[in-house]
């Protein structure tokens, strides 16, 4: 039988994402655990292991309710002594907090400095001729969302997939993300699958078929704007064309996908 959560006074979410399991998360909840039962407060105590926090620069992470701390860089050694504290209603451990409710910063100490995608360059593209260039990012945290924008936002948006005839945006009735790795669009007549979540190494057929590059685009000559993607060996796997370059869905991938990164036409 479950816990009966009603009891529950304090929460531990330890990450138990591939970073903090690789620094050692497992071990630090099983120590927690441990503590927990043999000090007769396991029934009012709630572990729980969560998927990745964000904050992988400081693995492992745990963070406490009620208050909002969060912990960083946690070994078997400090998680004792921070659970007894909050336990016991006292002082968080303050040299082991990354955060708390009402800090105006965090305290890393392994900062990482935020990734932005690079300015538009100028560059003679084999396929697409002088064009405005830079690379967005390509992990389905961007892509899946820019798929539901298309498909909220169709007019004057057309998919181009390898082997398959242009489709407009507009004939996409629905779009699924429940596989675990490939993007389903659904137009009444058929199925395109392209490949958005991280693949396995050994996988060949997957790693061929997987967006690993994004490119966003304006022609100089054609003013044409669009968005290429290839694969990690650089073979192109599609692109996606907007048929104006104030189309609202081309202002929504400067601003959104790309952060308003700068594109100064010469
Ligand atoms: S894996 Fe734990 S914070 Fe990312």
């Amino acid at each position: 039988m479950g816990k009966n959560i009603a009891n529950t006074k304090d929460t531990f979410f330890f990450c138990d994402g591939g970073s903090c399991q690789k620094a050692g998360s497992e071990q630090v909840v099983r120590a927690a655990r441990a503590y927990l039962r043999n000090n007769e407060v396991w029934d009012t105590t709630h572990t729980i292991k969560t998927r990745c926090n964000g904050r992988c620069e400081d693995a492992p992470t745990c963070i406490v309710h009620p208050g909002e701390f969060w912990y960083k860089e946690l070994t078997v050694e400090k998680i004792i002594p921070i659970v007894r504290r909050h336990l016991n209603n006292e002082n968080p451990i303050k040299e082991e907090l990354l955060y708390q409710k009402g800090w105006e910063q965090q305290f890393s100490n392994n900062e990482r400095t935020p990734v932005k995608p690079k300015p538009f360059e100028l560059k003679d593209d084999i396929e697409l001729g002088e064009c405005y260039i830079t690379k967005g990012f390509s992990s389905d945290q961007y892509l899946y969302p820019l798929f539901l924008y298309l498909l909220e936002n169709p007019k004057g948006v057309m998919l181009y997939v390898a082997d398959r005839s242009p489709i407009s945006f507009e004939e996409i009735d629905t779009i699924a993300y429940t596989k675990a790795y490939t993007l389903e669009l659904h137009t009444k007549t058929e199925s395109i699958g392209l490949t958005i979540a991280a693949v396995p190494k050994e996988n060949m057929e997957l790693q061929k078929s997987k967006i690993s590059s994004t490119e966003y685009f304006h022609q100089k000559g054609t003013q044409q704007t669009g968005i290429r993607f290839k694969n990690k060996f650089g073979e192109v796997l599609g692109k996606i064309e907007f048929d104006s370059v104030e189309s609202k869905a081309w202002e929504y991938c400067k601003k959104i996908q790309l952060q308003n990164t700068s594109l100064v036409l010469g």
